[in-house]
């Protein structure tokens, strides 16, 4: 393919060397004069393992070269990747000062250009900056429409420097967020020698997960530095404890545990996170990340509890209020502090859960029930028929398969809150999901 790519930075040098070398003909655009001669002279503008012998082979094969001329690069190229920088605005925000430029220059050249056209960021942008920003530039300065007269994608860059040409060659996942499957289909012939999980999206997905995998990336090193403070200050080898916890791959190192959703709670969770934040209260350990858990995982009850509010509807009807389906365990459930503070609020209620059937319960979970939320007890009903005829709104908190086809059921103008989700219902009931 004939390839051009817009800043000669890390992602740049070394998308364009190993592309050069993987035999596509790549050519570099920057305004930086010294980068785009130290390309041409076959020498990396950049300090990264291999990629200095990957740019002088692709420049003496004729395969890579560099220019600072856009009209150049555009007219050289079927398909273009921005890789220019995104740095940080004072306030934290994203400046995207240089995107912006870099695509009324592309647009500008994509008027004069007949051909098809593929233009795809490389850049990492915030969900909204190509369809906010940069199409709309692209779009303004070329006179053409995307997605019909030229092509746009989203392909998220996953390298890291110090080994970007070995992640460039074996990414964790190739991730193209297309306008129109013949762009998404162009992006795809450049990773033909790559062997990574591929996801082909919308464009939003494709931004938001790039963010997603740094601040997830950015939670491990923090929570293991703080797990490792923790260790110290007992005299325990940090390293040890999370080689332990790393060899867990069901619960710690999976998807286990991370789809949105509700607030956790149960008898574990919430306790044992107070317990050991105690502890580390009395090692004068300052720990932000843990100790933002419990008051992360409030709000999200909190939020829960707004949905319903904004309803403005006096028939609660909750499904689900044990902490998570298939238990009877109440103890901490988040659903039962939102079914409390309805009550509080003079709410009416009925609410069904299948495996919190007062009859058939025994010891711990009866006593629980009967003597520290007995008002909740008054309001259980024997099916979810019960709660469907008296609801105007209809919670579900829990995952338990019965509740899979609820939203099938509900009446015209009933609202359902979903905190699991459910399969959505295509009968005309208001649908709200709590965070999607
Ligand atoms: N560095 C990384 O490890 C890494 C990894 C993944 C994603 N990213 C993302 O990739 C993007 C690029 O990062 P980087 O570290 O390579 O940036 P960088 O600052 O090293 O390079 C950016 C280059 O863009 C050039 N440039 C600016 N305006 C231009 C224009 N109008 N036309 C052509 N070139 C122009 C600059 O001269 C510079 O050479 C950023 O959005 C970054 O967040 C970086």
């Amino acid at each position: 393919m004939n390839i051009s790519v817009f800043g000669l930075g890390y992602v740049g040098s070394v998308s364009a060397g190993c592309l050069a070398r993987a035999g596509h003909s790549v050519v570099g655009v920057d305004p930086a004069e010294t980068k785009v001669d130290l390309i041409n002279r076959g020498r990396s503008p950049i300090i990264e393992q291999d990629i200095g012998d990957i740019l002088r082979d692709a420049v003496s094969a004729g395969r890579l070269r560099a220019t600072t001329d856009v009209a150049d690069g555009i007219r050289s190229s079927d398909i273009s990747l921005i890789c220019v920088g995104t740095p940080s605005l004072l306030n934290g925000g994203l400046d995207t000062a240089y995107v912006r430029r870099v695509c009324e220059q592309i647009g500008r050249e994509l008027r004069r250009k007949s051909a098809f056209h593929v233009v795809v960021a490389r850049s990492t942008m915030l969900p909204g900056s190509m369809r906010g920003l940069a199409i709309p530039v692209l779009e303004e300065f070329s006179s053409k429409r995307a997605g019909v007269d030229f092509g746009v994608c989203i392909n998220p860059e996953f390298l890291r420097e110090g080994t970007a040409v070995h992640d460039f060659h074996h990414p964790p996942k190739t991730v193209i967020g297309e306008m129109d499957e013949r762009s998404g289909d162009a992006v795809l012939e450049l990773y033909r020698d790559v062997d990574a999980p591929l996801v082909r999206t919308d464009i939003e997905t494709a931004e938001m997960v790039k963010y997603t995998d740094n601040v997830w990336h950015a939670l491990k090193v923090g929570f293991a530095n703080e797990i490792g403070n923790i260790c110290k200050a007992l005299d325990i080898d940090g390293h040890r404890v999370m080689d332990v916890f790393c060899r867990d791959t069901k619960l710690n190192l999976s998807p286990y545990y991370l789809k949105p959703g509700f607030a956790f709670g149960g008898s574990c969770l919430p306790k044992d996170v107070r317990a050991l934040l105690y502890k580390s209260r009395t090692l004068d350990l300052h720990l932000p990340i843990l100790n933002a858990i419990l008051p992360s995982n409030e709000r999200q009850i909190e939020r829960g509890l707004q949905m319903i509010l904004c309803e403005e509807k006096r028939r609660i009807g909750v499904l689900g209020f044990s902490f998570k389906a298939g238990t009877d365990d109440l103890r901490e459930s988040p659903m039962v502090e939102v079914i409390e503070r309805l009550i509080g609020k003079g709410y009416e209620l009925k609410i069904y859960d299948r495996n919190v059937k007062l009859a058939e319960l025994v010891g711990a979970n009866r006593d629980f029930i009967l003597n520290r939320i007995p008002h909740i007890s008054r309001l259980m009903v024997e099916s979810i028929d019960e709660v469907l005829r008296f609801a105007e709104t209809v919670v579900i908190g829990t995952n338990d398969r019965e509740f899979s086809t609820v939203t099938e059921r509900l009446r015209e103008g009933q609202t359902v809150i979903d905190f699991v989700r459910v399969p959505r219902g295509s009968n005309g009931a208001n649908y709200h999901g709590i965070c999607w």
